[in-house]
């Protein structure tokens, strides 16, 4: 049995921050953004991390035709949960009333969409779930420095799910890898660690700190061979995959990575212009947009790809 989408759903906040807002107080501007990202705005979140996944998956189900009440399994990736307990998943298991559903948080930054969709595989795959909810949601606005010009442009708050099913189709191959010794090119702290025994070693705030040009350099090293390496995995040629959705976070990197695979940029949609760097939320959302304007055809052939901190990455080719 292979994992099948039968659905998708996505959320995104009302409130957005353009490129001029952020130079009111940044010292940056709408051009250097636009040239060297190709974001023009991002969302805001006025909710927390759970309650845009459930919007989103509320519509995932409904979109696929499945009751809260079929659900086996919810999967949530996501860096930015409300709590380190109870998880994101669990919350939604609550607000939909998925009261046969295990829940799980999958952390893996921009790969959780992607790692999460494996895991569904795996479990449809191997007869422990046959419906199983997927989804990818980040409150980035809480964890960017709103003072540090190198990555508060960057990213934005959304989420979006997958609900899927086993079925004759669906997920062909997966592939997924981790490079933990570059981790700290793109880090966020927990907590200090702080005990009756142990005073708090360092006093870092919770922010995200990256060395972009390390991050660039491997994405566009990577996701080429994570690409090429799922569709040999799956015996289809990249002339036969009528979209490569992949995790947006720079369009300079998208353009590179399409040379590289010798894909034309009609195959590899963005919406990175309205929505910026949703982490584990970016390719579900942009899955979705695709889904609604009627541009996926039930048979045609996709690759997924996430990629982003721990370093991690994460393919997939499915049939639609
Ligand atoms: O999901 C994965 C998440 N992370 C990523 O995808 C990040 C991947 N990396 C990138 O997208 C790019 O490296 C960035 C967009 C972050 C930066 O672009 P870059 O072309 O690598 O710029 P840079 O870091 O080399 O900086 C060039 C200059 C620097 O000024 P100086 O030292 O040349 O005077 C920066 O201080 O641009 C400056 N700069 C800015 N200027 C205006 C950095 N951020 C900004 C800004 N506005 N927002």
């Amino acid at each position: 049995m292979k994992a099948r989408i039968l659905g998708t759903g996505s959320y995104l906040p009302e409130r957005c921050l353009t490129n001029d807002d952020l130079a009111q107080w940044l010292d940056t501007s709408d051009a250097w953004i636009r040239e060297r990202t190709g974001i023009g705005r991002r969302y805001v979140s006025e909710a927390g991390t759970a309650e845009m996944a459930v919007r989103a998956a509320k519509a995932a189900l409904e979109n696929g035709g499945i009751s809260a009440e079929e659900v086996d399994l919810i999967l949530v990736g996501t860096m930015t949960p409300d709590y380190f307990c109870p998880s994101v998943s669990c919350q939604v298991q609550c607000a939909l009333g998925a009261d046969r559903a295990a829940c799980l948080d999958i952390s893996a930054a921009c790969s959780g969409f992607l790692f999460a969709l494996s895991t569904a595989q795996a479990y449809i795959s191997s007869g422990m779930a046959e419906t199983v909810l997927v989804i990818g949601a980040e409150t980035m606005s809480r964890v960017v420095d709103w003072e540090d010009r190198g990555t508060c442009v960057l990213f934005g708050d959304g989420a979006g799910a997958a609900a899927l099913q086993a079925g004759e189709t669906g997920i062909l191959a997966v592939d997924m890898g981790c490079r933990g010794s570059k981790g700290m090119a793109l880090s966020c702290p927990a907590v200090p660690l702080q005990n009756p025994t142990e005073r708090a070693r360092y006093e870092e705030n919770s922010f995200i700190r990256m060395d972009g040009q390390e991050i660039f350099k491997f994405a566009v090293r990577t996701v080429p061979d994570t690409v090429r390496r799922v569709l040999q995995a799956a015996g289809i040629p990249a002339e036969e995959i009528s979209h490569f959705v992949f995790h947006q976070a720079n369009r300079r990197i998208l353009l590179s990575v399409a040379k590289n695979l010798g894909i034309p940029m009609e195959k590899v949609p963005m919406n990175i212009e309205r929505t910026g760097n949703m982490s584990a939320a970016s390719v579900p959302v942009l899955l979705d947009e695709l889904n609604r304007k009627g541009e996926l055809v039930r048979g045609e052939k996709l690759v997924l790809s996430g990629f982003g901190a721990g370093l991690s990455w994460g393919s997939l080719v499915l049939e639609w």
